[in-house]
């Protein structure tokens, strides 16, 4: 009889003459990774899938720093509340597969990749959450990880499932894997830094890479949900870049006459672009300008400090069959030397 670990190693659905490795439990991947803890530095990139020109770019940059890549692919109902969009999530995973292999042969070109993606992870729901996962929090069984109190900042404010999801889905990929280096987008940067404090805090031996937000030519953060915008809201989509760029510029200049930078100040000026239009309408969640450690809305600025411009709108439908879209995006405002 096959072992467990071989029978689940399933090469990809696409023709292909280098197919990927993928491994569909969790005892294949730790079968993969173990003999290789000590001598081949692994980078990971997490991922839903319907992957991106972001995506890959975290997948590039992993496999420059490292001798091998790991990338998984995993819609974590823990994340999601009964409310949002779990059943509709984009799943593309023949195009994501055909992506990846097209990522490798890419590296086999390039002399200064030193990795590859050796593995392909898509574990199964049933195996990830043991005891089940329904979406209602409170009828949640087993152990979860949460991160006080920044989870309930931002994005938590509207979505107090969220960090607990992610944290908890992440803990669980980062024990199965055991990379290095795990890399994650700055789009999401209240969910790196929640990641950062989770693995300072739990001991995991695991260095977070942030890497810079991918963007359409236009300047709208990529993301796999931006599929369902559609046409109208797509054009009004770039105004929430525009409006925390219009703010950088404020905090800039006013952090170029020395001193402090009022807060106020500095989010009015992009709060004076990002308004709704009458046709596309949609509602400002936050606009806000806060410390890079624990997320506190700041009065002031202090430039030796930093600190984090973000937003999130949620775009209205407005045309049949749609669904409410959020946006999400941030400039982080460097600590000065
Ligand atoms: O950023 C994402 O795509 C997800 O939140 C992650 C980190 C893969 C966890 O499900």
């Amino acid at each position: 009889m096959a072992s467990p670990a071989a029978s689940s190693v399933i090469t990809a659905l696409p023709e292909t003459t280098d197919p990927l490795k993928i491994y569909t439990t969790i005892a294949s991947l730790r079968s993969y990774r173990h003999p290789l803890l000590s001598t081949k530095s692994l980078g990971f990139v997490p991922t839903m899938g319907a992957l991106h020109a972001g995506h890959l770019s975290l997948i590039r940059t992993a496999a420059k720093e490292n001798d091998s890549v790991a990338v998984s692919i995993f819609v974590n109902p823990a994340q999601f509340a009964p409310t949002e969009d779990l059943a509709v999530y984009p799943r593309t995973l023949h195009t994501d597969v055909a992506l990846l292999e097209s990522l490798n042969a890419e590296f086999s070109a390039d002399s200064t990749t030193r990795g590859r993606i050796e593995a392909l992870f898509l574990p199964s729901v049933a195996e990830m959450y043991p005891h089940g996962i329904p979406l209602e929090e409170n009828a949640q069984r087993g152990a979860f990880v949460t991160v006080q109190p920044l989870a309930a900042k931002l994005e938590g404010i509207t979505r107090p499932h969220f960090f607990r999801g992610v944290a908890t889905v992440v803990a669980k990929l980062f024990n199965i894997v055991q990379p290095d280096i795990a890399y994650f987008g700055q789009k999401d940067v209240q969910q790196s830094i929640i990641l950062k404090r989770m693995v300072k805090d739990l001991h995991f031996p695991v260095q977070i890479r942030v890497c810079p937000t991918g963007r359409e030519v236009d300047g709208l953060a990529m993301s796999s949900r931006n599929v369902y915008l559609g046409e109208r809201r797509r054009a009004i989509a770039p105004v929430l870049y525009q409006a925390l760029r219009a703010s950088e510029d404020e905090y800039r200049r006013l952090a170029a006459q020395g001193g402090t930078v009022d807060a106020k100040a500095v989010l009015a000026k992009g709060l004076e672009l990002l308004q709704p239009g009458k046709d596309v309408p949609f509602e400002i969640e936050y606009f806000s300008l806060a410390d890079l450690q624990e997320l506190e809305e700041l009065g002031t600025v202090d430039p030796k400090k930093g600190a984090v411009l973000s937003a999130a709108v949620r775009m209205s439908p407005v045309e049949e069959g749609q669904g409410p879209v959020r946006l999400i995006d941030n400039i982080i405002l460097e600590a000065e030397e």
